[in-house]
């Protein structure tokens, strides 16, 4: 009797995964890989106040910026994934020394938004790893910091002060930094810095988010009556194209925005540019860097939007009610991750990166379809997500 139990649990947890993985996806292949060439860059990259963020074609090695770079948070952050991967003491030196540095950002006057991935990326990481009181300090400084970016009259923090041709933009992008307000927030920085984060996803969703399902990557706001003057691209091909990083950027930080305010909209914003991206993915699943770019299929990818887009399915896949709406945005992940982990993807020899094939800003001819440090972030945060996601499922079923 108790043996035809355990057999009857085990078909149980069969068929979870089967309804819920792709059978050939297995995230510790793609997470031991992603750990072999981690190793290869911790031999190499020496100086903590240098961070690697891309590979130039025909080299095996990281170019590196400085602290200032708004890139600098993800190398540390890679590292901080590898050592809550493995629980090795070497990496967790290596990930402490490269976090420690970029404390800059927090106690100096705001440069621009990219706050959030710095110092989020960085030390947030090695907070929710090693509840470090320090590291705690320097991220609820950074917020305060972000904060003074903010402008009330209209409601979103001011992305880039340096570009003088806006009155007051607000990029996408930004969205992934209230995530760094919401916890300060909640972590002793005051009440402020939640209704800050909240005014800029309800303006950003109610201007950049457009009509077509897509976003503008920059929204061009009247500094002083907060009047939404015009939606702009940066790094897209056109005003009103679809930039695939900043539709990623789109997705994935409305579903942060609506986890932590609880707010339905913000979820239905996810959603729909989540379902949107999915609609319009070419059929080898991954995205040119512009989904409008007249030369597709000769356009260059973003891996870099996969992973990223990889990171808020799954964390829809979390919020949503429905079931099948969970199934739905967990597969779409899984198989985002499982078309990252193929040849065509994976570096292996050719260079010390994670993944191959991202494009950082084409209309400046810079970083075309090369290894970024960003895709390798959230590659690994989108595997370790699944893998806790994988293993919570097991243990419901045991
Ligand atoms: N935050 C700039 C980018 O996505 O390239």
């Amino acid at each position: 009797m108790r043996k035809l139990l355990i057999l009857s649990q085990l078909v149980l947890v069969a068929l979870m995964i089967s309804c819920t993985t792709p059978q050939e996806f297995d995230t510790k292949v793609s997470l031991d890989y992603c750990l072999e060439q981690v190793t290869k860059s911790i031999g190499q990259t020496q100086y903590a106040d240098s961070f690697p963020r891309n590979i130039d074609p025909g080299k095996k090695e990281w170019n590196y910026v400085g602290v200032k770079d708004w890139t600098s948070g993800f190398y540390p952050g890679v590292l901080w994934y590898a050592y809550e991967y493995t629980g090795n003491e070497e990496i967790l030196k290596q990930a402490k020394k490269f976090t420690e540095p970029i404390k800059y950002i927090a106690f100096n006057k705001a440069y621009d938004h990219d706050i959030g991935f710095q110092v989020y990326c960085s030390f947030g990481n090695g907070y929710r790893l090693t509840g470090n009181k320090a590291y705690k300090e320097v991220m609820l400084a950074a917020a305060d910091t972000l904060a003074t970016l903010y402008n009330p009259h209209v409601g979103t923090i001011h992305s880039w002060p340096r570009k003088k041709e806006y009155s007051h933009n607000t990029i996408i992008d930004n969205m992934m930094n209230l995530e760094l307000l919401f916890w300060a927030s909640k972590n002793g920085g005051g009440q402020q810095l939640y209704q800050m984060a909240e005014s800029h996803a309800e303006v950003t969703m109610k201007n950049i988010v457009r009509s077509d399902n897509a976003v503008y990557h920059v929204g061009d706001f009247d500094k002083e009556t907060g009047e939404f003057i015009k939606g702009h691209t940066h790094q897209g091909y056109a005003d009103e194209s679809m930039w695939a990083r900043g539709q990623t950027w789109g997705i994935y930080g409305f579903a942060i925005a609506s986890r932590e305010t609880g707010r339905k909209d913000f979820l239905e914003t996810s959603k729909k540019l989540a379902d949107h991206f999915l609609e319009r993915m070419p059929e080898d699943g991954i995205p040119f860097w512009d989904f409008d770019d007249p030369r597709i299929p000769k356009a260059p990818k973003d891996a870099s939007a996969a992973a990223i887009a990889a990171c808020g399915m799954l964390e829809l896949s979390n919020q949503v009610e429905e079931r099948e709406l969970a199934h739905k945005y967990k597969n779409a992940a899984e198989t985002l991750l499982s078309t990252l982990s193929s040849d065509k993807y994976w570096s292996r020899e050719t260079n010390n990166a994670i993944l191959l094939h991202s494009t950082g800003n084409h209309p400046r001819n810079s970083e075309i379809d090369v290894p970024i440090i960003y895709a390798d972030y959230y590659f690994m945060e989108a595997l370790l997500r699944l893998k806790r996601m994988d293993e919570g499922e097991m243990m419901a079923y045991q």
